[in-house]
């Protein structure tokens, strides 16, 4: 890694580079809230902390900015960009259709790790949803993201600042790790607490259905809309989420995922193993990440699979969790990386 913090690199704006779309540019590391939302508004690509990861920002209704965070992520054309917002009253620019069950949710969960899924404005950009007539909005809880989406003064296009398939990332010399030449700046900020997306529940139609689990769980959800259902992997799913079919959260290496109590690692691969959970294993292995909580688990878990890399691990053992609260999100970013 080239940036350690000390050498933080503050230069002046590069506006120039901003037209020349495919070209390397230099990735500006900044933790002023208002040089990075300068850079944003000009039509600049800007990283951000979020509770939940960091996202890659672009201004909402500039169409070219947008096209560019496809390409610097490496991003299917498919899959849809969330919205994200600084002011309730922003949602009022993306949707004229909010819902019962869509303000139940806001009135409930925002600021927090929670997307909505609305009918768009026709304004919206197509770009910005991958073609299809419907938004995610999210607006998070994270005092840097706020400041940072404030002075913005627009709702910010964003998905995770990581290339297209990589883990998501949980600090910023994750996002410069993959996006390093390929964006515009990088808003400088701590780990993320939480570690995995935002939940996005479809508030569209009659009744909300959870298109990916998050922190905010089934239940939470529940509480508040009592008909909410989750239709992760099935036909309806993959055909509403176009993300929910692209391969995602991987390290390089295969992923395995064992019970708890169940720690017969294979030893022929132990050398080159990596192991995270919440108990410790038996075998010793190369790379090594017990964990307080689930909660924990959660929060060290992409950052994990990328030190899994780095070290060029060939197998990774995950410990399963029960499916309750984060742990139902944990299990999903699991499964995923595991491909099962
Ligand atoms: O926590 C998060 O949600 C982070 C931070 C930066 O906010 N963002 C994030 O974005 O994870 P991304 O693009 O990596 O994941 C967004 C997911 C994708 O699976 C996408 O398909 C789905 O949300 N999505 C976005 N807009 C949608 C829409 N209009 N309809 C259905 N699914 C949508
Ligand atoms: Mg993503």
């Amino acid at each position: 890694m080239r940036a350690p913090a000390e050498t933080i690199r503050r230069v002046e704006l590069p506006f120039s580079v901003f037209l020349r779309k495919t070209a390397r540019v230099e990735t500006v590391i900044t933790s002023d809230i208002e040089a990075a939302a300068q850079v944003l508004r000009a039509g600049g690509l800007v990283a951000f902390p979020t509770e939940t990861v960091y996202g890659l920002g672009a201004h909402i209704f500039n169409e070219d900015a947008l096209r560019r965070i496809f390409e610097a992520k490496r991003r299917p054309a498919d899959n849809p960009l969330i919205a994200h917002i600084a002011r309730l009253e922003q949602i009022d620019e993306l949707s004229a259709h909010v819902g019962s069950a869509g303000t139940a949710f806001v009135e409930a969960f925002f600021p927090g790790p929670l997307t909505i899924v609305l009918r768009k404005r026709p304004r919206v950009p197509l770009v910005a949803t991958a073609g299809i007539d419907t938004i995610g909005i999210r607006m998070p809880g994270h005092p840097l993201a706020r400041g940072f989406l404030t002075a913005c003064d627009a709702p910010v296009a964003a998905p995770s600042a990581n290339l297209s398939g990589r883990p998501s990332p949980t600090t910023w010399k994750a996002v410069l790790e993959d996006l390093d030449g390929r964006i515009d700046c990088i808003l400088q900020g701590d780990a993320t607490e939480i570690g995995l997306e935002s939940t996005v529940v479809d508030c569209s139609s009659d009744l909300p259905f959870v298109l990916r689990l998050g922190s905010i769980s089934l239940e939470q959800l529940r509480e508040v809309v009592a008909e909410t259902e989750v239709f992760a992997g099935t036909a309806a799913t993959v055909a509403k989420s176009p993300g929910m079919r692209h391969r995602h959260y991987s390290p390089r290496a295969e992923v395995r995922l064992v019970e708890p109590g169940d720690f017969k690692l294979d030893s022929s691969d132990l050398k080159t193993a990596a192991y995270i959970g919440l108990r410790r294993p038996t075998e010793r292995v190369k790379i090594e990440q017990v964990c307080d909580t689930v909660a924990d688990y959660a929060h060290r878990l992409f950052e994990f699979f990328r030190e899994c890399d780095r070290r060029d691990a060939k197998v990774v053992y995950c410990e399963t969790v029960p499916e309750t609260g984060i742990g139902a999100a944990l299990m999903d970013r699991l499964r995923r990386a595991a491909e099962l």
